[in-house]
């Protein structure tokens, strides 16, 4: 079974109260997404490993450290853009995959539009990054498709989730790592989480 992470640090926490505040415009909220974006994968990459390097200092050579894979962000489109930025600042060697998933609202099943990645995602550490994990039908497709394409290291990066969409991706999903900033309630009547943050897609680029 994929381990469950709620990443809980006093400055993700204070940041969730600025995006789950109806009052938080469009900016302000992007900025929180991304910074959350950036804090989660701190935590995140602890158990990435490393492999020596020799490098010169301007005194003498020594041995350094480097990562030992590759790593690929996979934003599914819309909201996981919005964490992208806050990622990259602090993996700015990562490579960027893109999937267009979007939930039809009648029957809350998710619908391919899009997909590209770069040529090392199969030997890469991919980042599944959605701020949003509802039903976990988005979430379990695009690391579906991931895996058809051979690759095998896997972390799902979300911001928030509910029990409802856990359980689909872990049962979907075993080997997969689920990375939250915080567990909510459950899924209302029309598939939203509570008490959630609304639309996040909407949220972060001014739509409807
Ligand atoms: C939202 C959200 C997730 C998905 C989560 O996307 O950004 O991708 O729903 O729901 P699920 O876990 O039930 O699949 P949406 O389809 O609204 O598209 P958008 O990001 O383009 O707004
Ligand atoms: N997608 C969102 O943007 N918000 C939710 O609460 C559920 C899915």
């Amino acid at each position: 079974m994929g381990r469950l992470k709620i990443l809980n640090h006093p400055l993700i926490e204070h940041k969730m109260a600025k995006i789950r505040d109806k009052k938080t415009g469009t900016k302000d909220f992007r900025e929180a997404v991304s910074e959350i974006g950036l804090l989660l994968t701190y935590e995140i990459s602890r158990d990435f490993k490393t492999v020596p390097k020799t490098v010169e200092t301007p005194l003498m050579e020594t041995t350094a450290y480097v990562l030992e894979k590759p790593v690929v962000i996979v934003p599914i489109l819309r909201a996981g853009l919005g964490m992208v930025d806050g990622i990259h600042r602090i993996i700015p060697q990562a490579k960027i995959g893109h999937v267009g998933l979007y939930r039809d609202e009648e029957t809350l099943q998710p619908h391919e539009y899009f997909a590209k990645f770069p040529a090392e995602i199969k030997e890469s550490t991919v980042l599944v990054v959605d701020p949003m994990l509802a039903t976990g039908g988005s979430a379990a497709a695009c690391i579906t498709l991931l895996k058809r394409r051979g690759v095998t290291d896997i972390r799902f990066v979300g911001i928030v989730g509910c029990p409802e969409g856990v359980k689909f991706l872990q049962k979907e999903h075993p080997d997969v790592d689920i990375y939250l900033a915080a567990m909510d309630e459950g899924l209302n009547e029309r598939g939203y989480i509570y008490p959630g943050l609304g639309d996040c897609g909407d949220r972060l680029f001014g739509t409807k």
